[in-house]
């Protein structure tokens, strides 16, 4: 049976991907996941036991990750590596374990799928293009060079660079994805939709950077997974793609978008310190993906999408509860 090895496959995305596979192939899956505060356990309770072994273990050890991509000798095995360290405002505060897991992480795996000839798809971020002006009709393409503003964007770019540096120099087969900023089910509450809408839940008002003016482009965590799967099974050897589904709002627009979903006023917000170097805008132009894989998002209205966020952590307190305050009393010692 084909195997493919998920790094990060407790965490939000990567969890979501496992049961994408599970889904849509009849791959084994084996999560490598080090269970940091970031990943759920609970985000893959309900998978069949005989598909999806967990590996509990840091993909910047050598020896757990060579001996499991040694096990994927099959024509078909592959490794999607999404395992990262994956916050900005915690790049701030300790940089370090960003290098690490990031940068030495990828490295490690490379390191192994070299040495056993095993296909490769590493996940990246749009942030590494650094940032664009709000009124800029331009968005992110394959080409755009690398700018990246924060730590945590830094090392993104530093992994992406050793991955073609591989692809180039020792043949790995290796493809890479840059995607926007994802929402959905799963979620960590430091992250700025699930922050908003379970302070909203608990009748607290959202804590917006600076004036609320930067853009993001959302895309439903669902569609990032079917187009990793594309890319994986039809993408090009070498190639990057960049991930996006036209979803640019503001971050007001996306609180606003909240508090109307729960009957609040759209007033009811505090406007907290800025995040140091904070990226004003990202845009993701995804044509390559649409005309050479045929990709289409199935979640292409964000507010339908938001709706039913708001929707799933309305009903999964009991997950997100425990983590909330810690979350809260951080940021509140930063002045956000
Ligand atoms: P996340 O923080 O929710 O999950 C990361 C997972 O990686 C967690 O389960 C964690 O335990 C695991 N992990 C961390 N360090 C590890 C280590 N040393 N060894 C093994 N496992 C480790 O992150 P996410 O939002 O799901 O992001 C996943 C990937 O997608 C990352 O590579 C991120 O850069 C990329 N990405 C995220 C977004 C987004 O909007 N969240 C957008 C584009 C790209
Ligand atoms: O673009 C892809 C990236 O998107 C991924 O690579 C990262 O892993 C992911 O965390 C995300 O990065 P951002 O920094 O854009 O996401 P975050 O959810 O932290 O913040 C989104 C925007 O909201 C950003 O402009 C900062 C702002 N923000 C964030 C928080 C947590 C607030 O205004 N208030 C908040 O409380």
């Amino acid at each position: 049976m084909r195997q493919i090895l998920v790094t990060g496959g407790a965490g939000f995305i990567g969890s979501n991907f496992v049961h994408h596979l599970l889904q849509h192939t009849d791959a084994s899956v084996i999560v490598l996941d080090k269970l940091t505060y970031a990943a759920s356990r609970a985000a893959l309770e309900e998978v069949p036991a005989d598909r999806v072994r967990l590996v509990v273990g840091d993909v910047a050890e050598e020896a757990v990750v060579q001996g499991l991509v040694a096990g994927l000798t099959g024509p078909d095995d592959a490794v999607v590596h999404f395992a990262a360290e994956s916050h900005n405002d915690n790049s701030l505060r300790d940089p370090s374990p960003f290098v690490t897991t990031n940068i030495v992480g990828t490295f490690v795996l490379l390191e192994a799928v070299r040495r056993h000839d095993v296909r490769l798809h590493h996940i990246s971020t749009d942030e590494v293009y650094g940032d664009l002006e709000l009124d800029d009709p331009a968005k992110f393409t394959e080409s755009t060079a690398y700018r990246p503003s924060s730590p945590y964007s830094a090392t993104k770019a530093g992994a992406d660079h050793l991955v073609r540096a591989w692809q180039r120099s020792f043949g790995v087969r290796a493809t890479i994805s840059n995607c926007s900023n994802n929402y959905g089910p799963w979620q960590h509450v430091e992250k700025f939709i699930p922050r908003q809408i379970t302070n909203v839940l608990r009748g607290d008002r959202p804590k917006v950077y600076g004036a609320g003016a930067n853009v993001r482009d959302w895309i439903h965590t669902g569609d990032h997974s079917s187009a990793v799967l594309a890319i994986l099974e039809h993408g090009t050897i070498g190639a990057t793609y960049l991930i996006g589904a036209d979803g640019e709002r503001s971050n007001l627009e996306v609180v606003r978008a909240i508090l109307r979903l729960r009957d609040r006023s759209e007033d009811e917000i505090d406007f907290v310190t800025d995040r140091a170097g904070h990226d004003l805008r990202y845009a993701i132009d995804a044509t390559r993906l649409r005309t050479e894989l045929g990709w289409e998002p199935a979640y292409p209205d964000f507010d339908a999408g938001l709706a039913d966020t708001v929707r799933w952590y309305a009903e999964h307190e009991g997950w997100w509860g425990p983590a909330k305050d810690g979350v809260e009393s951080a940021y509140a010692a930063r002045g956000q």
